[in-house]
C-alpha cells in the first residue's frame, strides 16, 4: 500500500517561530514568510496586545502549534486542563496540526521544565501510544511527536532510538516532527551515522522538520537553540529532502533570539535548499 507523504500534511515550505518580540515588526511589515510555529504555553492566559496581535497574525499567516509541556511519556495522568486549553488555542489560531516532544516533563505532578528522554522500552511505547490517542481525540487535528536529544543511554533500554521512535509512531498511529539538528547531536554524542538513522524510521510519517542551532562543549554537542543552523544540519536536511520531497521546515531559534530579518535569512536558506533539492524529484516515500 502506498502511504501518503508528509503524513498527509500540506508541505508549507520554510517557516520561523513566532516570538512576542517580533509581533510589531510582523504586523507592520507583513514579511514574506510561509508560516509561523507558535508555542501555546507562551501565550495561554495572556490578554490585551498579545491576544489581539496573535489574532491579526493568524488572519494573515498559517500558524502551526508546537507544545512543550504535554509530558506525553509521563506516568502522571495527562493534564486534561492544559490539553483543552491547547485545543481552544489551536482552534482560535486555526492550526492545521499540533506537535509536542517524545519525552516527559512531569514527575509526581512536578514540572521539571526540561525535556527528559524516555527509556527505549516496550512499556514506554505502550504508555505513550495510549496517551497520544487521547491527545488526538481532544485536539481533533493531526498530532506529531518530536525526537529529542539525550546525553546518556538509559540502562534498561530494550531497543535503539530509531526502533523506539518507529514503534511509538506505529502503535500510536501519529506523525513525526523530525528535528534534524537533534539527529546530528545524538549521532555525534552516541556514535552512529545520521543517515542510518534516517533510513531506519518511517519517513512517510514525517509531517514537519525542525532545524536548530547547537554548541560544542568539549566532545559533546549541546542542544542550545541559540545559534544559526550548523553546516552538518543543513547537509542532513538535504538528505531528508531527497527522501521525502517538499515539506514544512521550521527554523528553531529560542534563546538569544535575533532580529526578525536575521531569522528570515535562515528561512530563505531553508527554502532555497528545499527548492534546489526537490525540484523535479519524485521521492521514494
Ligand atoms: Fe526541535
Amino acid at each position: 500500500m502506498t502511504m501518503p507523504r508528509n503524513y498527509g500534511l500540506a508541505p508549507l515550505g520554510a517557516g520561523i517561530g513566532l516570538r512576542r518580540q517580533h509581533f510589531s515588526d510582523i504586523i507592520d511589515q507583513l514579511p514574506p514568510v510561509n508560516w509561523f510555529e507558535v508555542i501555546p504555553e507562551n501565550f495561554l492566559g495572556r490578554g490585551g496586545f498579545v491576544t489581539d496581535a496573535l489574532r491579526r497574525i493568524a488572519d494573515r499567516y498559517t500558524l502551526v502549534g508546537h507544545g512543550v509541556s504535554l509530558s506525553i511519556g509521563s506516568t502522571d495522568p495527562l493534564n486534561m486542563t492544559l490539553l483543552r486549553e491547547v485545543k481552544k488555542f489551536c482552534d482560535a489560531c486555526r492550526c492545521p496540526w499540533y506537535s509536542d516532544h517524545l519525552c516527559f516533563t512531569m514527575v509526581d505532578h512536578v514540572n521539571l521544565n526540561d525535556l527528559i528522554p524516555l527509556p527505549f522500552t516496550q512499556e514506554a511505547v505502550k504508555n505513550v501510544a495510549q496517551r497520544v490517542k487521547i491527545v488526538q481525540e481532544v485536539l481533533e487535528r493531526p498530532f506529531l511527536l518530536e525526537n529529542v536529544t539525550y546525553y546518556m543511554q538509559v540502562a534498561k533500554s530494550q531497543m535503539t532510538e530509531p526502533e523506539f521512535i518507529s514503534a511509538v509512531l506505529e502503535e500510536a498511529n501519529c506523525g513525526l516532527m523530525l528535528d534534524v539538528s537533534n539527529v546530528i547531536l545524538n549521532s555525534s554524542n552516541h556514535g552512529f551515522a545520521p543517515v542510518d538513522f534516517l533510513d531506519s524510521i518511517p519517513l512517510h510519517r514525517v509531517g514537519q522538520l525542525h532545524l536548530g542551532g547547537f554548541e560544542k562543549q568539549g566532545d559533546i554537542l549541546l542542544d542550545t537553540h541559540a545559534k544559526p543552523v550548523a553546516e552538518e544540519t543543513w547537509a542532513l536536511y538535504q538528505e531528508v529532502l531527497k527522501r521525502i520531497g517538499p515539506t514544512s521546515a521550521l527554523i528553531e531559534w529560542d534563546f538569544e533570539i535575533p532580529s526578525l530579518a536575521r531569522l528570515l535569512q535562515e528561512a530563505v536558506m531553508a527554502q532555497t535548499l528545499m527548492d534546489e533539492v526537490t525540484q523535479g524529484h519524485i521521492p521514494a516515500t
